[in-house]
């Protein structure tokens, strides 16, 4: 009997699913490797493959000691196949099949509404590798490097996570997509990311602290849906990636919180009271909270859209098909298949934003969105709270879901940030006081200088507060020369 608390390390692949076992799934694995690690060495990490990294690797799935860490190649990273363990009795908890006992291989009528699934979250993986793969160039210090580094390589582990279910449920069709996983490349004009804002570049590290911020975050909503599935090793993979996505986001809070600590810290000492005294904050060598909240507006709204639109077909479906449930589905007190229920979802009426009552199956993407919301203003709170504490009078907020979108409701118009309706002069006329301006995008590159000392951090960015696996912030945490 296999103990799926237990990684194999008898094959290349650390795993906790018997692959040894299981030759046909561990041929097509060991296929597919080669052609991920040339992936990994052309769109990885540019300029650090040969660094010794501290990094965690996931050796188990015991609650209590999942990781080990220790300095890594990130190229000989041990990159496995994690699931979460098997619940006795689990039964499909959403949907027309509710109740049924939960599915241990793909239910033949959902089987390409299934694939798709897959093939989707498996693309945002990869896609966010290649966003961050200039990053390592201009890292504020060696803690920041090597967190950017431990988020690459978990990336990469849920893509083998994907491309594991494909090869193994799906036989020729799942081999064909693992594939093609390999060959799509962010902001690529012929073969791009399937979604949106993975296709938006990275171009520094305030960007990255967003994009782990926001971005991970609608990945962690994602992965929160698909680990209730009824299919149960799809469920069973999301529980366990949940661990991991809850570092990046880490990162994004924490990276964010740093530099505005660091900006409140640079004024108060200087004596600078008005956070719109963009000049003379600029001067200090730290980022202007206004441009801060331009940011903010911009990795939020592009995460909005991944959401896709707010009715939707397809969101019904997966629901009905018990394939992608709710955010907390389990916890929700109702009955779970939503045939007679409303959820209201917010329209542009004349010339005007109000709720309308739509079927709740159909509203689920916008359910989610919401749920997404109210998690990213926690966050915010948070953020503001630093802000607070340093006595700056100034409070970041999330944009109405109407600013600045592409997908869904609000993409034909225009809105302000606080949810006027605009016409396209008045947007072009104030785009640049809500976005990032090219000049605001000059400024914060000058600013991206690498800090590879020990200990040392970025005029920009404050130090963290606790460091990493208990080491301290002047811990050696990435090694650039062997
Ligand atoms: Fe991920
Ligand atoms: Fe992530």
């Amino acid at each position: 009997m296999h103990d799926a608390m237990n990684v194999d390390y008898d094959t290349i692949i650390p795993n906790n699913v018997g692959l040894s076992d299981d030759r046909r799934v561990l041929k097509a694995l060991e296929q597919w490797h080669p052609g991920y690690i040339d992936w990994w060495m052309d769109m990885g990490p540019e300029g650090f493959q040969e660094a010794l990294v501290y990094l965690r690797t996931a050796v188990s799935v015991d609650p209590k000691g999942w990781a080990k860490f220790d300095y890594v190649k990130m190229p000989e990273y041990r990159w496995g196949v994690l699931l979460a363990p098997q619940e006795e009795g689990r039964v499909v908890p959403f949907g027309e099949h509710k109740g049924e006992p939960a599915w241990q291989e793909v239910p033949g009528e959902h089987r390409a509404m299934l694939r798709r699934l897959l093939v989707i979250q498996g693309d945002t993986e990869p896609a966010s590798v290649e966003q961050q793969r200039h990053l390592g160039t201009t890292a504020p210090s060696l803690y920041d490097l090597r967190n950017l580094f431990q988020v690459n390589v978990e990336e990469g582990r849920h893509l083998w996570a994907m491309v594991y279910l494909l090869q193994k449920y799906f036989g020729r069709d799942g081999r064909e997509e693992a594939a093609e996983l390999l060959q799509r490349r962010s902001g690529s004009d012929d073969k791009p990311r399937m979604l949106g804002a993975f296709n938006e570049a990275t171009p520094d590290w305030l960007s990255f602290f967003m994009f782990t911020f926001f971005t991970d975050r609608d990945g962690k909503m994602q992965l929160e849906s698909l680990a209730q599935s009824g299919f149960d090793p799809l469920s069973r993979t999301c529980r366990f990636m949940l661990t991991e996505e809850a570092h990046h986001m880490f990162v994004g809070e924490t990276g964010v919180g740093r530099a505005l600590q660091r900006t409140c810290d640079a004024m108060n000492e200087a004596g600078i009271e008005d956070p719109n005294d963009v000049e003379a904050i600029r001067a200090l060598g730290v980022i202007d909270l206004p441009t801060i909240q331009k940011k903010l507006n911009m990795h939020y709204t592009l995460s909005l859209d991944l959401f896709g639109s707010e009715v939707s077909t397809n969101a019904a479906n997966s629901f009905n098909a018990g394939l992608k449930g709710r955010f907390g589905e389990t916890k929700i007190d109702d009955d779970h298949q939503l045939t007679n229920d409303t959820y209201p979802v917010l329209k542009c009426i004349n010339g005007g934003f109000d709720y309308v009552d739509e079927p709740a199956l159909s509203a689920l993407n916008m359910r989610l969105r919401d749920d997404y919301s109210n998690d990213c203003g926690k966050g915010v709170g948070r953020w503001n709270k630093i802000i607070a504490k340093t006595g700056v009078d100034f409070e970041l907020k999330l944009p109405h879901q109407a600013f600045h979108r592409a997908i869904g409701e609000f993409a034909q118009i225009e809105a302000s940030p606080d949810g006027k309706f605009l016409d396209a002069a008045e947007w072009e006329a104030q785009r640049d006081q809500w976005l990032p301006s090219s000049e605001d995008g000059d400024y914060i590159a000058s600013l991206m200088k690498p800090e590879s000392e020990t200990g040392k951090y970025a005029n920009w960015i404050a130090e963290p507060k606790i460091g990493i696996d208990g080491k301290p912030g002047d811990f050696e945490y990435v090694r650039i020369h062997e």
